[in-house]
Order: structure tokens, then sequence, then C-alpha cells
């Protein structure tokens, strides 16, 4: 009921009881269950205010950007290759309320622009969207570059901060492992962030170009290993979705 409908309807019934078509117990009566009506709805309004604002929030802090805010399940075309790999991230995040303390994440491998970031994308989105939890999305590049800017001296974050959320988000996903310049820097914060995710249970997605082997060459066994142990694999070998875009382009 909005506001002015409750003035109109208070106004009719004040008119009447004036006029005495009512006495006033009934109109207290009524009154009463008017005002608690419009009580509750005031309580639903707000609630849907502060969703949308928390929403819009979590939106911005997850870093998904405009460009992968795009990317949800509903716009994944399937076909026999990917049928079943779509089915399982959608599972993913619709049990997502119950995966997320049991520690248990995804690990896409595969080649070019088979789909690995857009459908760790929709699940993100997805989680956001349904479920309004953290969730933090970066390329491994972004994700350490955010690192490296605490260090300088106007940065109001601390680089344990920034560890620290990345460690402690409900959801976070590591976009194109493997990708970053390494360094024995960049590797130490990659472990301690996912050694502190298997410590606290806390799911993990990554999508990586490299087979389990190159991984292990690049970061290190201690932290593939762990990996292995966190995430299910999925291996994603279709087409070049960038080329398939391409050539209906051209
Ligand atoms: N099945 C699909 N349906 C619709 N769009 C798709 C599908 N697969 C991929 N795309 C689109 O193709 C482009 C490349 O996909 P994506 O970025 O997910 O590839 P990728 O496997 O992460 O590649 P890379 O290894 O290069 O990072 C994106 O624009 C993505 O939205
Ligand atoms: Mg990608």
């Amino acid at each position: 009921m909005t506001k002015d409908l409750f003035m109109t309807i208070t106004s009719s019934l004040i008119e009447k009881r004036d006029k005495k078509e009512i006495t006033q117990n009934e109109f207290k009566e009524t009154y009463e269950k008017l005002r608690k009506e419009r009580d509750k709805e005031e309580l639903l309004e707000m609630e849907i205010e502060w969703k949308a604002e928390r929403l819009k929030r979590l939106l911005k802090n997850s870093d998904l950007g405009s460009r992968f805010q795009t990317r949800t399940f509903k716009n994944f075309k399937t076909d026999k290759h990917n049928e079943s790999i779509y089915e399982k991230c959608f599972q993913f995040a619709k049990h997502f309320e119950e995966i997320k303390t049991t520690g248990k994440g995804l690990l896409f491998i595969g080649n070019v622009g088979t789909g690995k970031t857009h459908l760790a994308a929709a699940i993100a989105n997805y989680i956001i969207k349904e479920y309004i939890l953290l969730v933090k999305f970066g390329s491994v590049t972004s994700l350490l570059n955010e690192i490296k800017n605490t260090y300088e001296s106007s940065s109001e974050e601390t680089e344990l901060q920034v560890i620290k959320e990345l460690s402690n988000v409900d959801l976070l996903v590591i976009d194109d492992l493997g990708k970053e310049k390494a360094s024995e820097w960049s590797n130490s914060v990659i472990y301690t962030i996912i050694n502190n995710r298997y410590e606290g249970y806390k799911p993990l997605i990554v999508t990586t170009n490299l087979k389990i082997e190159e991984l292990e060459k690049k970061l290190g066994e201690a932290v593939v290993s762990r990996l292995i142990e966190m995430c299910d694999g999925i291996k994603m070998d279709g087409i070049d979705y960038r080329k398939v875009k391409l050539i209906k382009e051209v």
C-alpha cells in the first residue's frame, strides 16, 4: 500500500466516523489494521531497498567489472561438448550455500576461448545475486597488482588486509592462473592465499591454460597439490569461441 493510498483510506475513515457512519471503536479497529498492513509493507520496501544497495556494493567489490558482469548462465550456449560442464557449474552455483563451508571448488583447465572465464564469471554473478554473498573475481595478475599497490605510501589498505580479504571471501575466483610473471614473491603470495583458503575450507575457482605439470613447474608442487584436493577438475577443450564469433561477424 502506498503512503498516498494509506492517507486516502484514513481520511475517508475519519469522515465516516465524523458523520457517525461508523462508531469510534469500528474506526479504531479498522485504522489499526490499516496501520499494521502499512508498517509491514514499509518494512518489506526497506528490505528490498537494503538488498538492492547491498547487491550494488557486492558487485562493485567483486571486481567483476562491466565485461564479466554480463557473463551469465543464460548467455552461455550449450552443445554436446559442454552441456554436462554447464550443468555441473550450474549445480555448483545453485548449491553454493551448502558448498561454501566444504571448501570444494572448481579448476577449469583448457585451451583459449573455450568458455572457462565465462562459466567462472557466471557462477560468481549467480552467487552474488542469488545469495548476496562476498565474491572476489580477478585475473591472477590483477590480484597480485592489488597487493603490490598496497606498497605505495598513499595506499589506504595494507598488504595484510588485501590478503585477508582474498583468503576470507565466500568465493574467490582466480582467472588465468599461470599467466603471471612468476617470481619468488608472486609464488609466495599465491601460496599464502591458496593455503589460507585450504585451511579455512573456503572454496576457490581457478581457470588456467596450463596443464597440471606446467602449473607445478611454475607455482610449485605445494600449491598444485592443494588445488587438486580443493577443486574438481573441469577439462574444457571445445572450440575457440572467439574465433567462432569472428567467423560469424566476417
Ligand atoms: N558456450 C559459450 N556461449 C556463449 N559465449 C561463449 C561460450 N564460450 C565462450 N564464450 C564467449 O567467448 C569469449 C571467450 O570465452 P572465455 O573468455 O570464457 O574463454 P577462456 O576459456 O577463458 O579463454 P582464455 O583461456 O583465453 O582466457 C567470451 O566472450 C565468452 O563470453
Ligand atoms: Mg579466460
